[in-house]
């Protein structure tokens, strides 16, 4: 049988807290759709040949946002646009939500941070979440910029992996980003 394929018209960013899911979401539309993705932080700890936490324990949160701007800009510029799961925290920087709004179609995958809580393994790779107090301050903060840059608000509490991306992968053909194609 012919297997449908699909691409890409512009680039999709996965946004939210850390543990919305962002990664596992957008590998799953990746293999159900025969398309490109990549972890931001996958491509940054490759590029900078370090892992993320040991970034921010050299150059701490600010220089690792600087070195995440540009990772962000370089694949924002990709020729064949990706799928793309960035950082819980690229909103936080202004030149980030407008590389976001301009270059691509913005997914947010809203969480509590007690979700988030129970669903991340390995708390060690996440800096900026040792503590769930805080971890609900820094997600309460961060909803009105995740709000504001986001084209697709897509709640996930409480549901699968393969169930949000059924439901992305729809809501990205009716916004005619994810187009079919014969292979
Ligand atoms: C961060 C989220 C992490 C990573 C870094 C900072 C944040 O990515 O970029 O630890 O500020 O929320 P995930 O959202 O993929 O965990």
């Amino acid at each position: 049988m012919e297997r449908e394929l699909y691409e890409l018209s512009r680039p999709v960013f996965f946004i939210g807290f850390m543990g919305a899911g962002k990664t596992s979401v957008a590998r799953r539309l990746a293999r159900t759709c025969g398309i490109a993705s990549v972890d931001m932080d996958t491509y940054l700890e490759r590029r900078e040949g370090k892992r993320v936490k040991d970034i921010f324990a050299e150059v701490g949160e600010e220089g690792f946002r600087a070195i995440e701007t540009d990772v962000l800009a370089e694949l924002a510029g990709k020729d064949d646009p990706l799928l793309v799961s960035c950082g819980g925290g690229v909103v936080c920087v202004e030149e980030n939500r407008a590389i976001l709004a301009e270059r691509g179609l913005v997914v947010f995958l809203r969480v509590s941070a007690d979700e988030a809580a129970s669903r991340i393994s390995d708390k060690s790779t996440r800096p900026l979440f040792q503590d769930l107090e805080a971890a609900r301050r820094r997600n309460e903060e961060r909803t009105p910029l995740y709000e504001g840059v986001a084209d697709i608000i897509v709640d996930t509490a409480g549901r699968s992996v393969p169930a949000i991306a059924r439901e992305v992968e729809s809501l990205l053909e009716k916004e005619g980003v994810l187009c079919r194609r014969q292979k």
